[in-house]
């Protein structure tokens, strides 16, 4: 047993109310009040030095970044291509030229989907150098280019409000992901390519559908002619910066040949005529590429 614990209780109280506060030298747990200040200064000091040195490398690095590029990226991707309208499944159109509920969900996702090709949205625009591509210095508001509805021809929804289903001459809309900073080089276009493809039952019984390519039963019209995408639309430089920017599109016309109905078209639509967007890659299959189907009936 320790010496201590053999003090009287009211000896130890005395002591440990002295430690407390010693009347004598003034020391407060056992340090005067000279020596509590510079400890508290020191701390203060201490403290201060470190929220002002992470607040600085924090500034400093903020500094560096830019709210809309990231800053590292080994290389500008390769676009994707969608569709407008996108049928709800798996990419594939089926309707009634005779029967207008048929595809009024395809003709209202279009009208839905130009209104931001308007005229009246697009006056805010600038007119571009068509063939090449409009980089911009200034930080603040970069200016978007105007993309006429009109270009878009029969299309474009402004003279046939079906946008050519109750003619049998559907109009399917191809974009590129925007992405930002790039730019395209060549000369970009779409086109597309379409495919018959008929059920045949093989000998033993087993449906399986035979794709051919097969002359005359699907014409393909693009607006603006030749499917081409003009450079003057690149580069995109961000939701944020680059506010009312609007993607270049081309329309796809299709013309089935009555005598097809029933059967269903696949039609694949790539990007070609530039050596930096790609087309073939074998584990994406919307990369620089689409394709969907289309069965009309009347
Ligand atoms: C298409 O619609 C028309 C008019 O509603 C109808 O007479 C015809 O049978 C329909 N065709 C098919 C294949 O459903
Ligand atoms: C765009 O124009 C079309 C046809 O001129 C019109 O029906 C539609 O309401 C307009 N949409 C917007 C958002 O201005
Ligand atoms: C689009 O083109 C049409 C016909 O060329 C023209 O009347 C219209 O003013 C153009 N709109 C814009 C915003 O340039
Ligand atoms: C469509 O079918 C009809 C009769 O079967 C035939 O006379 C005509 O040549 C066909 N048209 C085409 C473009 O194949």
């Amino acid at each position: 047993m320790s010496k201590e614990e053999k003090k009287p209780f009211r000896q130890s109280m005395a002591e440990w109310r002295q430690f407390i506060y010693n009347p004598r030298s003034g020391e407060l747990l056992g340090r005067t009040a000279k020596s509590w200040g510079l400890i508290l200064l020191f701390y203060l000091v201490f403290y201060g030095f470190l929220a002002a040195l992470f607040t600085f490398t924090m500034w400093v690095m903020l500094q560096t970044l830019s709210s809309d590029i990231p800053k590292y990226r080994d290389r500008i991707s390769s676009p994707g291509l969608m569709i407008s309208p996108k049928p709800v499944n798996a990419l594939e159109f089926a309707f009634n030229k005779s029967d207008s509920r048929s595809y009024e969900t395809y003709t209202a996702s279009l009208r839905n989907f130009l209104a931001s090709y308007n005229d009246s949205k697009q006056s805010r625009n600038v007119v571009c150098t068509s063939g090449q591509l409009f980089e911009q210095k200034e930080d603040l508001g970069k200016k978007a280019c105007r993309f006429n509805r009109t270009q878009l021809g029969p299309c474009s929804g402004l003279e046939d409000e079906n946008f050519g289903y109750a003619k049998g001459t559907p109009c399917v809309l191809v974009k590129m992901n925007r992405i930002i900073g790039l730019k395209p080089e060549g000369e970009p276009y779409i086109q597309c390519f379409s495919k018959v493809s008929t059920v045949l039952l093989s000998y033993w019984g087993k449906k399986s559908s035979n794709l051919f390519e097969e002359e005359g039963k699907v014409q393909i019209t693009y607006f603006p002619a030749g499917g081409t995408i003009d450079l003057m639309y690149f580069p995109y430089y961000g939701k944020k910066l680059h506010a009312h920017y609007l993607q270049p599109l081309v329309a796809v016309q299709l013309a089935i040949n009555s005598n097809s109905t029933k059967e269903e078209i696949t039609i694949e639509c790539k990007i070609l005529g530039s050596p930096n967007l790609k087309n073939e890659d074998d584990r994406d299959k919307f990369l620089g590429r689409i394709s969907f189907k289309v069965q009309m009936s009347d």
